[in-house]
């Protein structure tokens, strides 16, 4: 079954990026010249992602103005004559149909996910956290899909991680079935260096059978009250195989400040038109 649509939780407060957060939601910050969540709707157009089903609160309509049509601009534009914005601009509005549905309480990532029931319905579907940017070719989530297209289960993107990692991310307990593909016996969010499974761990994307939402539903919050997605796949992994894939390509995580930066100078590097000046910029720092 082609995998349509997507799922993208957008609804925190954005707390480790204030104060550039205090009025403008984290997933509108700019990474070179686009926002953050541009990125993922872009990845997951290019996976074949039809439909998008952005998960927002309070506070967060910037992002349904980004990717509408906006016909006063696109007025001004075409009589100065500045067609490549123009063409831009459209393209946006024209990525994919877009639905925005808001999540009341800040209820945790399963819980964002589970808003998007309605949406989804009974066919297997996409998720992808904005905080990441990945460059990957073939795109990220196109690979995702390709391993749930030939084991017909849900799977979720690996990555190796340090000991400070496993305080980040969920951390899997794998066992390996082909060069790339494991199958999932165990996880935990975010258990630390001494409680780890291993040192793999769970980065920002998931194609997901949709029984996730029957399991979601029975995950119990954790100590925050908030319910958590890798709690959810743990509980169903006791009923269906669950896959982790390591995926090939580079991962930005613009979850914090410091990665935010990175990937903004790294994806500027990238650009023709930046990256021989940027160069230049950043050997006259004489950095000690
Ligand atoms: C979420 C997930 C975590 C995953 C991470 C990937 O955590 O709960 O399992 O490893 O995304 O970025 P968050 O970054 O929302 O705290």
């Amino acid at each position: 079954m082609k995998i349509r649509k997507a799922v993208i939780p957008a609804a925190g407060f954005g707390t480790r990026f204030l104060p550039a957060t205090k009025a403008q939601p984290k997933e509108m910050l700019s990474v070179v010249d686009k926002p953050l969540i541009q990125y993922s709707v872009e990845e997951a157009v290019q996976s074949g992602i039809e439909s998008i089903a952005v998960i927002t609160s309070r506070g967060k309509a910037l992002m349904e103005d980004h990717f509408d049509g906006s016909p006063e601009l696109e007025q001004f534009l075409e009589g100065k004559g500045k067609l490549d914005f123009l063409e831009e601009v459209r393209r946006i509005s024209n990525l994919a149909e877009f639905c925005f549905i808001r999540q009341k309480k800040a209820l945790g990532l399963g819980h964002a996910i589970l808003m998007g029931e309605d949406y989804v319905g009974q066919e297997p579907f996409a998720a992808l956290l904005p905080d990441d940017i990945f460059d990957c070719s073939p795109p990220c989530l196109k690979q995702l899909i390709d391993v749930y297209t030939e084991f017909k289960g849900t799977v979720i993107v690996l990555g190796r991680v340090n000991e400070e990692g496993t305080k980040k991310y969920g951390i899997v307990k794998p066992k390996q079935i082909s060069e790339k593909v494991f199958q999932i016996e165990d996880m935990a969010e975010k258990p630390g260096p001494e409680k780890a499974f291993s040192d793999m761990g769970i980065f920002g994307r998931y194609v997901f059978h949709p029984d996730i939402f029957a399991a979601i539903k029975r995950t119990a919050p954790d100590q925050k009250g908030e319910i958590q997605i890798t709690d959810a796949i743990k509980l169903l992994l006791e009923t269906q195989p669950v896959y982790g894939y390591l995926f090939e390509g580079k991962r930005y995580d613009c979850g914090d400040k410091l990665g935010f930066i990175e990937a903004t100078v790294e994806l500027a590097l990238k650009r023709p038109e930046f990256s021989q000046a940027l160069q230049e910029f950043l050997k006259s720092l004489s950095i000690k």
